[in-house]
């Protein structure tokens, strides 16, 4: 793995992924289905968020989904077995180094991964060169320059850029969402859509207020607290004060914004 991976790989951060997973499925995934026959690779697939949707929406399209943890192999095998579902295979691979054929899928999927590393064009050329000619590669991530609040808070902006710096510090980029576009134009892929996906959420959604706002987005934040602090990016009370200002943007009159970006883009 590309130095250190920020969110860590504990329970806690295990079941963030699902909420986010659950909660953002038609936003993310209403237009991601593959034909049948297809065979799709899904690199850094954790402990399968994304997976079982991307295997429920194509039933009849065969997955090799690949993660560098080997924990988190299990439990997305697991987490298979109990859908019922059985067009996955897992692989414990980096990326950097994956012994696959060359042009031999038709598509690639990846989601909340490219922000975590250091190389993120190496990784698409990799990507690029297992894709057959005509085939897609969809990119789906985040940019936590996309948040904004209300009631808006200085505090709450520095705790999130907590994260952001220490993110950078291991050289990836939690604001990577902006760049797909370069990005896939770099790695020489044609006809790059990004399409971006916001995230609105007033108490009017209970389902994305906990869902997202809370258990999503904060849990992530919060959980870089003490690193942060360790750091000397921020003092234990301002960093608090963030918090609970996010959390403020939870209440009744609250409002919490966020945009991913998906990017479909087309080998030729
Ligand atoms: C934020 S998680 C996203 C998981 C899943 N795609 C999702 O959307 O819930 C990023 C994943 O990338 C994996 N990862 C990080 N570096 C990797 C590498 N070099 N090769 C393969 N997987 C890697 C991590 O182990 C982690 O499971």
């Amino acid at each position: 793995m590309d130095k250190v991976y920020v969110h860590g790989y504990d329970s806690r951060e295990n079941r963030r992924l699902k909420d986010q997973a659950n909660t953002l499925v038609d936003l993310l995934h209403s237009d991601t289905s593959y034909a049948d026959g297809s065979r799709i690779l899904e690199v850094g697939c954790g402990v399968g968020a994304q997976t079982l949707t991307l295997a429920r929406n194509s039933p009849n399209a065969s997955f090799l989904s690949t993660d560098i943890f080997e924990d988190s192999l299990t439990e997305a095998r697991g987490a298979l077995v109990s859908s019922g579902l059985s067009n996955v295979q897992f692989l414990l691979a980096d990326i950097f180094n994956m012994n696959l054929e060359k042009q031999s899928f038709d598509h690639v999927f990846v989601c909340h991964f490219l922000e975590h590393l250091s190389q993120p064009d190496n990784a698409l050329a990799i990507l690029q060169d297992l894709i057959k000619i005509g085939g897609t590669i969809t990119v789906i991530e985040g940019d936590h320059g996309s948040a904004y609040f209300y009631p808006d808070s200085d505090a709450a902006q520095k705790t999130i850029q907590c994260q952001v710096e220490l993110q950078k510090r291991t050289g990836a980029n939690a604001n990577i969402g902006r760049e797909l576009y370069s990005l896939l134009k770099g790695a020489g892929f044609s006809s790059t859509n990004v399409s971006p996906r916001m995230v609105y959420v007033d108490s009017s959604s209970p389902g994305l207020v906990e869902g997202f706002t809370k258990n999503t987005f904060i849990a992530m934040i919060e959980g870089v607290r003490e690193s942060s602090i360790a750091a000397g990016l921020i003092g234990e009370t301002t960093f608090d004060e963030g918090i609970r200002d996010l959390y403020r943007t939870t209440e009744q009159d609250g409002v919490f914004c966020y945009t991913f970006f998906k990017a479909i883009a087309t080998k030729q």
